[in-house]
């Protein structure tokens, strides 16, 4: 699979006709919204783990030195905690070109923090697209991230945050943590 998904995203169509969808955010999302949204809720998703295995050729890294960027991996039983979003349909062809490099839209169902479900869209990139990169020890990948650097910024920058928007959710994410450990001990020198 190429690294530019948009064509396959815009070709997904099961929630057209419908005025709003509830899109599931796990990495950037959680604290970068820039995009219009009518409400957005902490949520959950089952069967998923989050894991910094996705290449960033065009945000936080280069073609040559990509950074590394969060994507699921299926794992049963597991749920992934992050923030759901109500927007209109037109903020798909924005979010499927910021997220061009191999993520592709997934319907899923999403639980809402407190109580109550709907089916949504959350974007996954999976072991088949170009620029996924894969399993590494968290010491290596924060290694990978503290060297990183593109067009969006330091990839060190997108860990950090990630890490404080989960904590500020009150969610504790190991793998999440551990880099953000082993990175704070690679920048104090
Ligand atoms: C997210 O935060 O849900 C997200 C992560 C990567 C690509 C698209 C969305």
């Amino acid at each position: 699979m190429s690294h530019n998904t948009i064509a396959i995203n815009q070709r997904m169509d099961k929630f057209d006709g419908h005025e709003s969808v509830w899109l599931f955010g796990y990495g950037s999302l959680i604290f970068k919204a820039d995009f219009p949204f009518i409400e957005r809720r902490p949520a959950s998703i089952t069967g998923w783990t989050r894991r910094f295995w996705q290449g960033s050729h065009d945000h936080r890294g280069t073609e040559t030195a990509p950074g590394r960027v969060v994507t699921l991996v299926p794992d049963p039983g597991q749920v992934c905690h992050g923030m759901a979003y109500l927007v209109t349909p037109e903020e798909f062809a924005h979010l499927d070109h910021r997220e061009k490099n191999g993520y592709l839209r997934l319907a899923t169902e999403i639980a809402f923090e407190g109580a109550g479900s709907v089916e949504g869209l959350v974007y996954i990139a999976t072991h088949e697209n170009a620029a996924y990169l894969g399993p590494a020890s968290e010491r290596d990948i924060a290694r990978q991230i503290a060297a990183s650097r593109g067009p969006s910024g330091p990839n060190s920058e997108y860990l950090l945050e990630l890490a404080q928007a989960l904590r500020e959710l009150g969610k504790f994410d190991p793998h999440v943590f551990e880099i953000e450990r082993h990175l704070r001990e690679f920048m104090a020198g």
